[in-house]
Order: C-alpha cells, then sequence, then structure tokens
C-alpha cells in the first residue's frame, strides 16, 4: 500500500511515521507529503527523507473543492492508497471526504469529542481537566468527528504547565499514530456505524 501525509506545519507526526515506516513498523510506503504551507518544516523533512513533497497554494484556488481537486491530482498521479492527515489546518471539502471514503486518518491532541478545533491542548488545560490524551480518527465531513481508531489518555497533574502537557501529548501522538496507522494497513480495522473494531 502507498500512503499520503498531509502537513501544514512542524512536522513532527510526520517525522515519527517516516522513522515507523523506516523502521518497518508500518508496512507500507509513504509516497508523497503534501502541504498548504510553503514554509513548513513538514516540507523539509519529506525532502530530506527523500519523500516527494509537494506545495499547493491555497491562494490559487477560488473554492475548497478546487484545491482538493488538485490534491486528488497528486495523489492519483502517486497512486495513493490512503491519506493521513497530521497537522492538516485545513477542512476536506466533502469531495475529497468522499473520493478516500474511510481511507483518510487523523491526529486530535485532546480525547474526542472533548475539546474539538484548532487549540485543543490549551483548552483542556485552561478547562481544568484532570485527564486529556490523543486520538486518532478516521476523517468525514465534520471536524474532528470522524469513528475513533485509538486513543490515549494523558494526565494532568498540579505540577503541570502547559508546556509541560504539550510535550507529554506529542510524545504520545508520536507513539500512537504509527501503531493506528499500521492497523489500518493491516486491514484490521471494520467500522460498524461509528464504532471501530479490530484493535
Ligand atoms: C499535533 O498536535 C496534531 O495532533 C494536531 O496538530 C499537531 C501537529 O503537530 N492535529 P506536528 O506538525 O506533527 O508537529
Amino acid at each position: 500500500m502507498r500512503f499520503a501525509v498531509l502537513a501544514s506545519g512542524y512536522g513532527s507526526n510526520l517525522q515519527a511515521i517516516i522513522k515507523a515506516v523506516k523502521q518497518g513498523k508500518i508496512k507500507a510506503t509513504l509516497g508523497l507529503v503534501i502541504s498548504d504551507n510553503k514554509n513548513a518544516f513538514a516540507l523539509k523533512r519529506a525532502k530530506k527523507a527523500g519523500i516527494k513533497a509537494v506545495f499547493i497554494n491555497p491562494k490559487q484556488y477560488h473554492k475548497r473543492e478546487d484545491f482538493d481537486r488538485e490534491m486528488v491530482k497528486h495523489l492519483r498521479q502517486e497512486q495513493i492508497d490512503f491519506v493521513v492527515m497530521a497537522g492538516f489546518m485545513r477542512i476536506l471539502s466533502p469531495y475529497f471526504i468522499r473520493t478516500y471514503k474511510n481511507k483518510i486518518l487523523n491526529i486530535h491532541p485532546a480525547l474526542l469529542p472533548a475539546f474539538k478545533g484548532a487549540h485543543a491542548i490549551k483548552d483542556a488545560f485552561f478547562y481544568g481537566v484532570k485527564v486529556t490524551g490523543v486520538s486518532v480518527h478516521f476523517a468525514d465531513e465534520k471536524v474532528d468527528h470522524g469513528p475513533i481508531i485509538l486513543q490515549e489518555p494523558v494526565r494532568i497533574t498540579d505540577r503541570d504547565t502547559l508546556a509541560s502537557v504539550e510535550e507529554k501529548i506529542h510524545k504520545v501522538e508520536h507513539k500512537l499514530y504509527p501503531k493506528a496507522i499500521e492497523l489500518f494497513v493491516k486491514g484490521k480495522l471494520n467500522i460498524k456505524r461509528r464504532v471501530v473494531k479490530g484493535i
């Protein structure tokens, strides 16, 4: 199987995925990295690892779907079977979701359905929850909503700061995402309604 990673920023999850592929922990080929941000460090990480890296400029597309059609063109060119979002800061169009139905994975730095959105770690920390965590899920038409594949809790204690919680969350992400990707690659995941079985 061949997969692509979509990333907008720093790309630490991308790095963890590259490492897991190299170590044979993910038995699939990472054939393409796409970013909507020219300066994304993720693009540099991809190039350094010898992976094809493409920047698609959102400013050149009037509609969300047009941008997504351009992504699909690249994905098809590279014969990509499934898509992994890793800090991709765009909402996918229904067209894209339909095209890769149940073949798009996303990672979210909170225990869904709590703390959806772009500031989940901060939101959970200042809300005062004592347990937060990481979720890997399939992407559907709604943001941070699709069927949950894996979740892992992270405790917040009196000694924690926002920075220390961020660090703990990212550490868990880098373990959990490769694990979820490999479960998908092995064809273990069955979605019934919105419940994922086969973990
Ligand atoms: C991660 O915290 C991920 O959960 C969220 O965006 C962040 C991306 O970080 N969706 P990185 O670019 O992989 O370092």
